[in-house]
């Protein structure tokens, strides 16, 4: 089984797409490890999104991030990390497939409702950063 983190961001949040995130997971057949809402402020979200700092997008990133309550969980399955982002879709939800949570849901980057890991190592930093603990 693998493991991996999730987190619907504040644009999903305000928009009430919590519970419909949520169910396309556990619809796949994923299982709920931990599941937390939280606010982040600007040291963790610029923390959290160590790789893109410098983009021309960073700071418009932050914003969004930081705008509202998140809610980040782990998800466990086989190959739950492939998994979970062909489940959300492409980064861009104006690429993203219809079908897939950004595809549905999404319509100008940043604001693309979900975030998910892209690695194993990546599921291992996220959700030190976002639980405070070790999965
Ligand atoms: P996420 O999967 O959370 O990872 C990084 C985030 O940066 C991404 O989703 C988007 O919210 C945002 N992002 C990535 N690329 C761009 C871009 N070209 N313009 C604006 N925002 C972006």
């Amino acid at each position: 089984m693998e493991r991996t983190f999730a987190m619907v961001k504040p644009d999903g949040f305000s928009r009430g797409l919590v519970g419909e995130v949520i169910r396309r997971f556990e619809n796949k057949g994923l299982k709920i490890v931990a599941l937390e809402m939280r606010q982040f402020d600007r040291e963790l979200a610029e923390e959290f999104y160590e790789e893109h700092k410098g983009k021309d997008f960073f700071s418009s990133l932050v914003d969004l991030i930081t705008s509202g309550p998140a809610v980040g969980m782990v998800l466990e399955g086989p190959n739950a990390v492939k998994i979970v982002r062909t489940l959300i879709g492409a980064t861009n939800p104006q690429e993203a497939l219809p079908g897939s949570i950004r595809g549905d849901f999404g319509l100008e980057l940043p604001a693309n409702i979900v975030h998910a890991s892209d690695s194993p190592q990546s599921f291992k930093r996220e959700s030190k950063i976002f639980f405070g603990q070790d999965f």
